[in-house]
C-alpha cells in the first residue's frame, strides 16, 4: 500500500537525457531493482523521520504505473524521482510522489532536470496533469514547483504525522 511522506513511518521507464549545469553534466537514467539501497540512504538523508522505508521504496518501484527516474553527475548518485501514472485512459493524471536531491549536489539544477524529465515521461504515458504534495514550509522544494510551473490547488491539514500541512500543487502537461 502507498502511504504519504510522515505516515506511520514513505517498473520504470523514461527517456535518457543529458542537462549542462553550466560546468558538470546531470545524466539522467531510469531507476533499476540495483538502485534500491542507494534510494533508501539518499530518502533517508533528504527526509530523516519523514523518510519512506525501504519497503515502502521498494513497493513504489515495483509499482506497474511507476515513472522513476536516477540523475548522476560524474557517477556519484545526485539525486531520484518516483512518480506513478495514476487514472484511467483517457483521464490520466501524473503523481510525484517523491523527489531527492543529495545534499552535496543541491542548487547545480539537478532538481529541475529531474523534475523536467519525469513530466515528460509522464507526458508520453498519457498524462495531461501532474500534481505532487509539498510541507507548506519546504522553501526550496515550493520555489521549484513554482518555477517550473505548478500551483497551489489544495491545503491538506495534518497531511504529515507533525501536524504539518501539505500543499497540493498541479500543473498541466503539454499533450
Ligand atoms: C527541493 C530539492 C529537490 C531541490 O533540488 P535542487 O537540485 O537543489 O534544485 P535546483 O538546483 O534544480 O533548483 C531549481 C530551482 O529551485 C529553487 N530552489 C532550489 N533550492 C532552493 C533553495 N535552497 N532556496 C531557494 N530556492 C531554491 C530555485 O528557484 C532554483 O532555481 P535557481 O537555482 O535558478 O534559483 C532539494 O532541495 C531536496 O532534495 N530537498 C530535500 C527533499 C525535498 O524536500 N524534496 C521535495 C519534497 S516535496
Amino acid at each position: 500500500m502507498l502511504v504519504k511522506k510522515g505516515q506511520s513511518s514513505k517498473g520504470s521507464l523514461g527517456v535518457e537525457t543529458n542537462a549542462s549545469n553550466g560546468c558538470r553534466k546531470v545524466a539522467i537514467r531510469p531507476v533499476t531493482a540495483n538502485d534500491l539501497q542507494n534510494l533508501v540512504d539518499l530518502e533517508r538523508e533528504c527526509f530523516t523521520a519523514e523518510a519512506y522505508t525501504k519497503g515502502q521504496i521498494r513497493d513504489l518501484l515495483e509499482h506497474p504505473n511507476a515513472v522513476a527516474f536516477l540523475a548522476e553527475i560524474d557517477a556519484d548518485i545526485a539525486g531520484f524521482v518516483i512518480s506513478l501514472v495514476e487514472g484511467f485512459e483517457g483521464s490520466k493524471l501524473g503523481h510525484i510522489v517523491t523527489i531527492d536531491v543529495a545534499v552535496k549536489h543541491r542548487r547545480k539544477g539537478v532538481g529541475l532536470t529531474l523534475l523536467k524529465a519525469v513530466e515528460d515521461a509522464l507526458s508520453q504515458s498519457e498524462a495531461r496533469t501532474v500534481y505532487l504534495e509539498v510541507r507548506e514550509d519546504n522553501i526550496s522544494a515550493l520555489r521549484l514547483y513554482r518555477k517550473q510551473g505548478y500551483v497551489k490547488t489544495e491545503i491538506l491539514e495534518n497531511y504529515y504525522s507533525s501536524g504539518i500541512r501539505a500543499l497540493r500543487m498541479m500543473k498541466q502537461l503539454k499533450s
